[in-house]
Order: structure tokens, then C-alpha cells, then sequence
């Protein structure tokens, strides 16, 4: 799961698929296209949102995408056309381009929407933010 700062979307999106999945089965993990945020905790609101779901999020660190993920990771799912970009300009071959999928592709096929970045919004981005990956995380675990 990777964002910009992978302290917002990414991991509530971490937390919200390994809340679905059989942990022994698959990993799960979260990254950031950027460097702010390397160790830091996920951002106040979306523990806060997480928690108010039973989603505990605060064991997270920050750290940032690198082109080894590629070869430790099956998929990768990144939040928006922005990330997409930077994701892919790391990409060495053909098989690394394909793993990378724009998450809301899950439940809008085709259509390429962003999670929008809730960082510079209010609580009820955060919220909304939730809500959509809930339901990609749902389409995610059933195909897994
Ligand atoms: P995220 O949100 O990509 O969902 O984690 C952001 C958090 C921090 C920054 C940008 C986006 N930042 O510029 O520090």
C-alpha cells in the first residue's frame, strides 16, 4: 500500500486489508513515495479514524517505497495517479510494471479515481478516506 507520506492513506489501508486477510497467508505493509516521514507514527486522524473501526494502526513507522519492493512485494497498491507515476519511475522491468494497480481501480474498474489526500483537510476526509479503502481492501481480500 503506498501513498505520498505513508503516515494518511497508506496506512489505513495496511491496517484495513490485514484486518481482512489471513496474516500466516499474506504481508502486508505500507510505504510512502516521500522521505518526511521516515519512523514517524501514522498521522493523528487516522488512528483516530482507524480506532473508531477497531483498526489499530499505531504500531506503524514510516518508511519510504524503494525499488526493492518490487521484488519483495506480488502487488503493490498505490492511492493515486501521482503516486502511480513515481512508483513506476522505479520500475526496472515489464513484471515490476505490471504489479503496480491504482487502488480504487478495485471497485471503480477502469475509471483511474485518486484517494483524494485528506492531510490538508478535516476529520471528515478522513472518514471518506476510510470508507473507500474499506470497501477496495473488501474486493482486494476476496480476490487474494
Ligand atoms: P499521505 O498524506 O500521502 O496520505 O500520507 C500526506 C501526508 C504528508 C504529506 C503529504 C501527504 N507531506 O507532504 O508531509
Amino acid at each position: 500500500m503506498v501513498c505520498l507520506g505513508n503516515i494518511c492513506r497508506s496506512p489505513l489501508a495496511e491496517g484495513i486489508l490485514k484486518s481482512k486477510i489471513d496474516s500466516s497467508r499474506v504481508y502486508v505493509d505500507s510505504a510512502g513515495t516521500g522521505h518526511w516521514h521516515i519512523g514517524d507514527e501514522p498521522d493523528k486522524r487516522s488512528i483516530a479514524v482507524g480506532k473508531k473501526y477497531n483498526i489499530d494502526i499505531t504500531a506503524q513507522r514510516g518508511r519510504q517505497f524503494s525499488a526493492t519492493d518490487f521484488d519483495n512485494f506480488d502487488l503493490i497498491y498505490v492511492m493515486d495517479n501521482s503516486n502511480m507515476e513515481d512508483v513506476l519511475a522505479l520500475a526496472k522491468t515489464d513484471l515490476d510494471k505490471k504489479k503496480v494497480k491504482l487502488i480504487l481501480n478495485e471497485i471503480f474498474p477502469g475509471e483511474n479515481v485518486d484517494v483524494p489526500d485528506p492531510y490538508f483537510g478535516g476529520d471528515l476526509g478522513f472518514e471518506n478516506v476510510f470508507k473507500m479503502l474499506d470497501e477496495a481492501c473488501e474486493k482486494i481480500a476476496d480476490q487474494l
